[in-house]
């Protein structure tokens, strides 16, 4: 039996030309950030944006838009408690104060009513994560936005190839993020990108991007951040780009494969997609109902016994000791910790198979004891 990995790319000796490409040729004048631009023009052309800045990572994204939209010491950002603490982080980095929400116990995202009920003065910003690549009621959210006029920011990083009634994921609110982590859709190992629209904030944040600088210029005027892109990366990135529908069209097959195979197991719930929505699948959820008395923590001591991986899904932040909010986050963001209790990740990666498919369903019916 070859072994299922949780998650991992799909790289082509196409993809490792772009690289060597870069590596050989590269480093002077013009060619020294053609990947980067390239790459950047590209990916928001294709998401509709009027621009794009590579960054290291989908985390330095959101940081730079942060301090970009001067949210800082004494502001309050909304986030889900359940989401990756990639999606915060930049809030404290900010010495912001991190407010957390409650997600939708179907598509697992914020609510237009925790939201509001979240919001207090001190608000500036929400920042909505398209988890698993679902999408949350956008018209909705936005409103609620507008009329107490804060910024809506999309954490994408989930979503790439999601599309919410015909536009696609990245296009939502003053700036958008990705990531392009070795385990995401499409990989430059690390890496991530943020879309904004907006000639101004773009040149704040190309800025703050690069020490403080007009690009070309040695003359610093302020000190902020350096979250340059490397060519290299952006070679990868640019060659998987390419690939997109190929890509997302597999991750798709995965949760389609999934959902096929796990289809007469009633009370379990995947990833949802309504009419209105694509859902661009970069990870299969599980959420087992209550029916089978299984739980996250039981679920993740077991499955590795029928010798399959497993992850679980993501912890409502506010339960961590990074954040250690435990009585608030039960009181506020009740569906959070149970969706959060009764669900686990399913394997990802790019390379999974038919019998990998097969073999994975069949462990989870195991574990249900059905047949
Ligand atoms: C929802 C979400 N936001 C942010 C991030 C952070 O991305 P990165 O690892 O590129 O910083 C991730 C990464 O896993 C994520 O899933």
């Amino acid at each position: 039996m070859t072994e299922i990995f949780m998650a991992g790319p799909s790289v082509t000796e196409e993809d490792a030309n772009f690289v060597l490409d870069a590596v050989r040729n590269g480093w002077y004048g013009k060619q020294a950030y053609h990947y980067v631009e390239t790459f950047e023009e590209e990916f928001a052309k294709y998401h509709n944006r009027n621009f794009a800045l590579m960054t290291p990572n989908c985390t330095t994204a959101l940081h730079l838009l942060l301090e970009g939209l001067e949210i800082r010491d004494g502001d309050e950002v909304i986030a889900p408690d359940c989401t990756w603490i990639g999606s915060v982080a930049g809030i404290t980095y900010q010495r912001a104060t991190t407010v957390f929400a409650d997600i939708d116990s179907e598509h697992w995202c914020l609510t237009p009513e925790s939201i509001e009920k979240a919001i207090t003065p001190k608000t500036k910003a929400v920042i909505v994560v398209n988890l698993y690549g679902n999408m949350p009621d956008y018209d909705a959210i936005k409103k609620v936005c507008d009329k107490h006029n804060i910024y809506m920011i999309e954490d994408a990083a989930e979503s790439l190839g999601s599309v919410y009634k015909g536009t696609r994921s990245g296009k939502f609110g003053i700036g958008s993020t990705f990531s392009f982590h070795r385990t995401k859709t499409i990989t430059t190992g690390e890496g991530g990108m943020l879309l904004i629209d907006d000639e101004e904030l773009f040149n704040r944040c190309k800025f703050l991007r690069d020490h403080g600088r007009q690009p070309g210029s040695y003359f610093n005027t302020e000190v902020t951040f350096k979250y340059m892109p490397f060519n290299l990366q952006a070679a990868l990135g640019y060659a998987q780009f390419k690939r997109i529908d190929e890509l997302v069209g597999k991750k798709r097959w995965i949760l389609n494969g999934f959902k096929e195979r796990l289809a007469d197991i009633p009370d379990i719930f995947l990833n949802p997609e309504p009419s209105h929505i694509v859902n661009g699948a970069w990870a299969t959820a599980l959420v087992f109902g209550r029916a089978h008395g299984m739980t996250r923590d039981k679920a993740l001591n077991k499955i590795p016994k029928l010798g399959f991986p497993v992850r679980p899904f993501f912890y409502p932040l506010s339960s961590l000791p990074a954040f250690n909010q435990d009585v608030k986050g039960r009181k506020n963001c009740p569906v959070a910790y149970d969706v959060s209790s009764r669900g686990i990740n399913l394997p990802c990666a790019l390379n999974l198979t038919e019998k990998d498919l097969d073999l994975y369903s069949n462990g989870i019916c195991k574990l249900l004891g059905v047949n």
